[in-house]
């Protein structure tokens, strides 16, 4: 039987796969793409706004959070998208189902909140989840 001196051991091109596949993860890992966006830009708008929905559907409060101050809205890439968004929030005069008209709450119910939201995102399927959730009276 001939061995052609150009074949490959098998072993040998076990581990050279191997170490391809290995070196392809580790540059994937760190290839990674942090912007700021707008606030007004139209796939912010829909993560502010399913954000906010998931919060007031989570929440134990009788009323309905808004979103008065965008602090930052970072957006984070790498193998998927996600949104990094601190935003300022205000209990509202409206109740869970309410909508119309939610002004923020004064007097003994005012309340306001700083929370930081991590939201994996797909926008061009309209499809949230929600990472992580830090509030805390500001
Ligand atoms: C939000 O994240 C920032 C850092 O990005 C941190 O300084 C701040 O304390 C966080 N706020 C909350 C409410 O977790």
């Amino acid at each position: 039987k001939m061995v052609r001196p150009w074949q490959t051991p098998r072993p040998l091109l076990a581990i050279l796969v191997t170490l391809v596949a290995l070196t392809y993860q580790a540059r994937k890992k760190t290839s990674i793409s942090i912007r700021e966006v707008s606030a007004e830009e139209t796939d912010s708008k829909s993560t502010l706004q399913f954000v906010v929905d998931e919060y007031n559907k989570e929440s134990n409060d009788e009323y309905n959070f808004r979103i008065l101050r965008v602090l930052k809205i970072l957006t984070q890439i790498t193998d998927h998208l996600e949104y990094h968004l601190t935003v300022e929030m205000w209990r509202t005069t409206c109740r869970k189902s309410e909508t119309m008209n939610c002004v923020p709450q004064e007097g003994e119910l005012h309340k306001q909140i700083t929370c930081n939201f991590s939201v994996f995102a797909a926008p061009w399927f309209e499809k949230y989840k929600i990472r992580s959730k830090n509030c805390n009276n500001g």
